[in-house]
């Protein structure tokens, strides 16, 4: 565990916590809970990010307080030597103040007795609203026993709120700390993809049974040996017709000598995730008509990363790659000026979407998808409205957050062709996307994915 040396981290997240609940409030995180897989077997646990934001604590069966006077209690598992002996260590409630910097700890026995006393006299209750299921019965449950004491004098809290809204804003600017991981996280997913193209390549020379799962085997092989904790999300390892499918899994399909592999995949390291999409030929040469997509991607991807640096907005990454992805489709034929238009129609009705129906990016950071508004909080009044080209809907429009230092974005544009007429046969079940890890500097923006290249010559090189 690296909590002790990063106490004064975790104590600075609280106190900022603390600052921002008002007046006599109190704020309630527990951690995620373990789920079963199967009869008695568990799912690898995984904390929940918001508490581990908090407190760098990864056992199961924890919440954290955080009160606004600035104090921090935990409830963990009590020390259990049986349990301990079938389980592994615990920190137990007499260690952890002093462990992980807390004013006081408690066994998570006593959360059901504590818990009535300590909501008592507070104006305001936070925690995190839809993410723990029952947990708002809970509280329910904890104020009434509180409100039957209002006759003895007790005040009962009159607010709850979500304590996502402090914290999403927080975690949205990634301090030194969390880059310094999340570059370690992108470096090792980085190398994970090398092993992954190499090995693919090596096996269709060798005249090997080519596999998805092989190519995933190799992938975890990476994470782990560099000392991930593991994936950060399902790896997509996808052969041919299959990088079509946006959230395939990697399966047990045959990769041909001649199809593209569409590899989306990041190890999570300390917490943090990296998420990075790389295309390549299985058997390390592009054909013309998948380099000529390529290129269109790639190109797609550098107008996407020019835009992104301080002062751009969210969007502005998008609608960069989204010309260049539809100038792509009119000069390649998947869509012709006779029936869509000008470049200024084609993206106005949205007539590139059979194509790139995703966004070019997301918050990164704990979660793959992470937290954090899309839209700029202090225009959140100006909308505007317009009517989507291809549902009719009426959407609402805010203005896009605007992109500041520290904040860490992924930029993913592709090009999914699925056979359909008047599409020309030479790219049918061309799938390909190509996404790195983007932290915003003062000058523009850092790819911290860049460990394996994108250029084609580069990646040909790779596989040779
Ligand atoms: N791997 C999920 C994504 O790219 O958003
Ligand atoms: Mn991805
Ligand atoms: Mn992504």
């Amino acid at each position: 565990m690296n909590t002790i040396q990063h106490h004064a981290i975790y104590a600075q997240r609280r106190s900022r916590v603390a600052a921002a609940l008002g007046k006599e409030s109190i704020a309630i995180i527990p951690t995620a809970p373990e789920h079963a897989r199967n009869r008695d077997t568990g799912y690898l646990y995984r904390h929940d990010s918001y508490f581990y934001y908090l407190t760098g604590f990864t056992e199961p069966g924890a919440t954290l307080l955080i009160e606004s006077s600035g104090a921090s209690t935990l409830f963990c598992q009590p020390k259990d030597t049986e349990r301990e002996i079938w389980d592994g260590y615990r920190l137990g409630p007499d260690a952890a103040p002093e462990f992980l910097g807390l004013q006081a700890a408690h066994a998570n026995t006593e959360l059901a007795t504590q818990l009535p006393k300590l909501l008592e006299n507070r104006a305001t209750v936070w925690y995190p609203f839809a993410i723990h299921p029952g947990l708002e019965t809970q509280v329910d449950g904890w104020l009434k026993q509180v409100r039957a004491r209002v006759r003895y004098g007790a005040l009962c809290p009159e607010s709850q709120r979500d304590v996502c809204s402090i914290l999403d804003e927080m975690r949205l600017i990634k301090d030194a700390h969390e880059i310094d991981i999340m570059r370690k996280a992108a470096a090792i997913s980085a190398k994970a993809h090398i092993r992954a193209m190499q090995i693919s390549a090596r096996m269709l020379k060798d005249g090997q049974d080519l596999r998805e799962y092989h190519l995933d085997a190799e992938l975890l092989h990476e994470f782990r040996r560099n000392g991930s904790e593991y994936p950060a999300y399902g790896s997509i390892v996808a052969g041919g017709a299959n990088a079509c499918v946006l959230h395939y899994q990697a399966g047990d399909a045959k990769i041909n000598n001649g199809d593209l592999v569409l590899i989306d995949a990041g190890c999570e390291l300390h917490g943090y995730a990296s998420d990075i999409t790389r295309t390549f030929p299985a058997n390390g040469k592009f054909t013309a008509p998948q380099r000529e997509m390529y290129e269109i991607v790639l190109a797609a991807q550098e107008a996407a990363v020019a835009a992104t640096k301080p002062g751009m907005r969210f969007i502005d990454p998008h609608e960069a790659a989204v010309k260049v992805l539809a100038q792509g489709m009119l000069d390649t034929g998947l869509l012709t000026h006779d029936k869509h238009g000008s470049l200024q129609d084609v993206i106005e009705n949205r007539a590139y979407f059979p194509y790139y129906m995703h966004r070019t990016g997301h918050w990164l950071g704990m979660d793959v998808h992470d937290c954090g508004g899309y839209n700029e909080l202090s225009e959140l009044d100006k909308t505007t409205e317009r009517k989507d080209p291809l549902s009719g809907e009426l959407i609402k429009n805010r203005p896009s957050r605007i992109l500041r230092e520290g904040m860490v974005l992924t930029i993913e544009p592709g090009i999914y062709i699925r056979p359909a007429a008047g599409v020309p046969e030479k790219f049918h079940n061309i799938g390909i996307r190509i996404e790195d890890d983007a932290v915003v500097n003062a000058k523009g923006c850092e790819l911290m994915s860049r460990g394996v290249p994108v250029d084609v010559i580069s990646l040909e090189q790779l596989m040779v």
